[in-house]
């Protein structure tokens, strides 16, 4: 019933009932007492846990008064308020005595540590420092990437009681995020982190998300211990029989938290810096820039402009503009850092759910440093170089396999790529590669596999 603009600017996208339904179950799981605890969800929308706990409250035979008085939310749209009081009402099968849902702005609320499990689907996107309240945000965030989500879970963390729970889906960018790793430490500093879960099956979960979404457990109390098991569970509608892994967290308190592999993975014990190869983040941004996008090229120092589309795994990349064939052009000063003007590949930065892949990497045609003396790239590109053309091109293909995606996609939670989480990627040493690509006959994925398990074998051996 809200248009896309609302939905957007609020946040508004509400938990499916087989993920509402998970989430609460993982609560009951680490110990939230149906029949006691109160339960606050800052972020209430349409009301999908609170709901969720009265219908289970109600199967329980706990008085419908009582848990009325048990179960408290706020939520910034007095049309969702009003609805999820009448959700609420329902699944109790009586009239609310007090209101449940209080219509208001979390962020800007006084809460008191009282709650035994604060449950939310906290609203996600970055806000400006300008639009921040107070200053808790600091504790979670660093000041020019704030995200409504770790606003959220500060927050959360504070309203819960000591020992209390605090139960979030939020995107799995805080688990890897470079930028997040204040929140990771925070979460771990101020409880124990009991469960990790992914949500399976992300297509059409949530309605026009394209985040990799996880669920948080924790009890906040004393900080979480370096050698306590983390489980991580599969959450959603294609639920799984198999049993959560469990695996401790990183011992640096900021360190991104990857996902267990399902089995034991081969380490490569190598880098992208042991190929030689440098990445950085495409410098173009045609939209802020558009003086500098010329229409034809000869103009004084002009240079072709690559779009991440005009990259496709396993082809060369050539510059093409949007209108098909031609070329664009951007003009920089010769020595300008953003000209390209050595062997190099293009990785695209950002793909889409319908994408097999996040990691798309192709070689730049030589052809184009012959013909213009150097390119430029868009900011939707990471830019890989190397001394060693050869180096780079054997790099370029191991990065397009299936081993090298499925191992960066266990640390990264979010669609776009990030430049720091792909330098830290873990390779097959440059000579196990080269070496398994010879015996494979060029194959890349029999290769990487092979040159993997080389590598873990020497290193148990
Ligand atoms: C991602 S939705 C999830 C809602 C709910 N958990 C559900 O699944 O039905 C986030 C909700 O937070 C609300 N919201 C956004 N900013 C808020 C704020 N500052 N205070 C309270 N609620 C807010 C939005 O209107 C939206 O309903």
């Amino acid at each position: 019933m809200l248009s896309a603009k609302v939905r957007r600017s609020q946040a508004t996208y509400f938990t499916p009932p087989a993920v509402a339904d998970a989430t609460v179950d993982l609560a009951i799981e680490v110990g939230f007492d149906l029949g006691r605890d109160d339960v606050l969800d800052p972020a209430a929308g349409g009301a999908a846990f609170l709901s969720t706990l009265a219908g289970r409250m109600s199967a329980a035979d706990l008085q419908p008064e009582h848990v009325a008085y048990r179960l408290n939310g706020i939520e910034i749209d007095e049309g969702l308020a009003i609805l999820s009081r009448r959700l609420i009402a329902e699944r109790l099968g009586a009239p609310l005595p007090r209101d449940v849902i209080v219509a208001g702005d979390a962020l800007r609320t006084p809460i008191l540590a009282s709650y035994g499990l604060v449950i939310a689907n906290p609203p996600y996107g970055r806000v400006s420092l300008d639009d921040v309240t107070g200053s808790n945000w600091e504790d979670i965030s660093h000041s020019g990437h704030i995200n409504k989500y770790a606003l959220f879970a500060e927050l959360s963390f504070r309203a819960a009681k000591p020992r209390g729970l605090v139960v979030l889906v939020i995107p799995s960018s805080f688990r890897a995020g470079p930028l997040y790793d204040r929140m990771r430490a925070f979460i771990r500093s101020h409880g124990e982190v009991l469960a990790v879960g992914s949500i399976s099956g992300r297509d059409g979960v949530f309605l026009d998300v394209a985040q990799d979404i996880s669920v948080l457990v924790a009890r906040k109390g004393a900080p979480h211990q370096a050698g306590s098991r983390v489980r991580f569970p599969v959450i959603g509608p294609l639920l799984t029989a198999a049993p959560a892994i469990e695996q401790t967290l990183p011992v640096e308190p900021g360190e991104a938290w990857p996902l267990p592999t399902t089995d034991h993975e081969a380490v490569g014990g190598a880098t992208l810096a042991d190929y030689g190869v440098t990445a950085r983040a495409g410098y173009f941004v045609w939209n802020r820039e558009k003086a500098r996008l010329l229409a034809t090229p000869g103009q004084d120092r002009a240079y072709p402009l690559v779009w991440a589309k005009n990259v496709q795994a396993g082809k060369l990349c050539s510059p093409s503009g949007k209108k098909g064939d031609v070329v664009d052009f951007v003009s920089f000063p010769a020595d300008s850092t953003a000209i390209v003007k050595g062997a190099a590949a293009v990785m695209q930065r950002t793909t889409n759910d319908k994408q097999p892949r996040r990691l798309i990497a192709a070689m730049v045609d030589p052809a184009v440093i012959e013909r213009w003396g150097g390119f430029v790239t868009e900011n939707h590109t990471i830019v890989l170089t190397g001394e060693d053309p050869d180096r780079l091109a054997l790099a370029v293909a191991l990065i397009n396999t299936d081993p090298v995606d499925m191992r960066y996609r266990r640390v990264s939670g979010t669609a776009s790529v990030s430049v720091t989480l792909l330098r830290q990627i873990d390779l097959p040493r440059p000579a196990d590669f080269a070496a398994a690509l010879a015996a494979s006959d060029g194959d890349a994925e029999t290769a990487a596999t092979a040159a993997y398990r080389r590598a873990d074998a020497l290193v148990e051996g």
